[in-house]
């Protein structure tokens, strides 16, 4: 089989809900999407959408209770992730899939000296001597442009700035020359020159390593640099799923549309996408019909009333959306008559 047409990862119909006493949320509520080699998919959509449950699913982070995953698969060559024991989970985790978090702290050991701890992911995934593993840290560290790497990989992580910290932490996600990295906002909380840096970074060791890249950002620039296709996703759902260039040249779903009529300008950095009217719909009470019914300015009854499927379109882009299909009053003769 050809490798470039099989994808090292396939999620399909993926949940995850979160029981609290406040009722259960459904935070990822049926999600597919697929990942080959060298690819990156970005994920965007507005704070609280479901982002980063979706990439702490697959790598089984997710805090459990109150969230498990309730429904779907996540094949990683072909083999289940939600089933696999925690024990094969561990090997391919900061291994073959990498994560970087939002928030450096979230993966770096706040006592323990940075190299070290790169060293220690080396050690235990890739039977690295201790020796061996101290000089791959150095140079990982030297690679994501960390000034006087053997001085800094000696140092912990709170003498370093936020932005050495997430280059630490990125070094820490490469160093095991995964098959897939997960990037959570990657770019946040840095600024535009680092920013800049790192996704190039990014980019010219997917190029070296072949990995494929799932970029889950806010920042529709960043897609526009990054990316070769893109899942929007609102509240639980995948709303819209097609190549970079579809999405910025012929959206469809009516809130990707609005996305990106709300960009002043793309290149620009930008706190929040939620320029649009309304509030994305809370994930313990989602509604019947579409999720983002509320706040679409095309909203026909039906839209109220049945939740759309993800449907693909001619042009093989996918949306989740009554506006395309013969269901719409409007779409075809005979609904007009009637
Ligand atoms: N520990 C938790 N307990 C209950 N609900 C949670 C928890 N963590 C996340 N959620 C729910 O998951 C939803 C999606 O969150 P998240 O994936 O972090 O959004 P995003 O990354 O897109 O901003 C949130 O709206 C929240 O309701
Ligand atoms: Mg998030």
């Amino acid at each position: 089989m050809n490798e470039k047409n099989r994808p090292i990862l396939e999620v399909k119909g993926l949940k995850t809900h979160f029981t609290t006493t406040r009722g259960v949320s459904k935070a990822v509520d049926g999600i597919d999407f697929t990942l080959h080699k060298g690819e990156t998919l970005g994920i965007v959509g507005e704070s609280g959408c479901g982002k980063s449950m979706t990439s702490l699913s697959i790598l089984r982070l997710i805090p459990s209770p109150p969230g498990k995953i309730a429904g779907g698969s996540v094949l990683f060559k072909g083999k289940d992730l939600v089933t696999m024991s925690e024990t094969d989970m561990r090997k391919i985790r900061g291994n073959e899939i990498s994560m970087i978090f939002q928030e450096p702290m979230t993966s770096l050991n706040p006592v323990i000296p940075v190299g070290e701890q790169i060293a220690e992911a080396l050690r235990m995934h890739q039977n690295m001597g201790k020796k061996d593993a101290w000089g791959k840290s150095v140079e990982m560290l030297k690679l994501v442009g960390i000034p006087s790497p053997e001085k800094r990989a000696k140092q912990e992580p709170f003498q370093l700035s936020g932005g050495m910290r997430q280059r630490v932490m990125i070094a820490m996600a490469l160093a095991c020359t995964p098959e897939v990295l997960i990037a959570d906002e990657p770019t946040t909380a840095l600024d535009v020159t680092i920013q800049a840096q790192i996704l190039e970074l990014i980019k010219e060791l997917q190029t070296k390593i072949g990995m494929g890249v799932i970029m889950i950002t806010h920042d529709l620039g960043v897609v526009a640099e990054t990316c070769d296709k893109v899942a929007v996703m609102y509240a639980g759902n995948i709303v819209e799923h097609a190549s970079t260039e579809q999405i910025f040249a012929d959206p469809k779903h009516p809130y990707t549309q609005g996305l990106l009529n709300s960009l002043p300008n793309i290149y620009e950095d930008q706190d929040e996408l939620a320029t649009i009217d309304g509030t994305i719909p809370s994930p313990y009470n989602l509604p019947p019909g579409c999720h983002f019914a509320s706040r679409c300015p095309y909203r026909q009854e039906i839209c109220t009333t049945h939740h759309p499927d993800l449907i693909e379109q001619n042009d093989g882009a996918r949306v989740r959306c009554w506006k395309y299909t013969n269901q719409w009053i409007g779409n075809t003769e005979s609904e007009e008559v009637m």
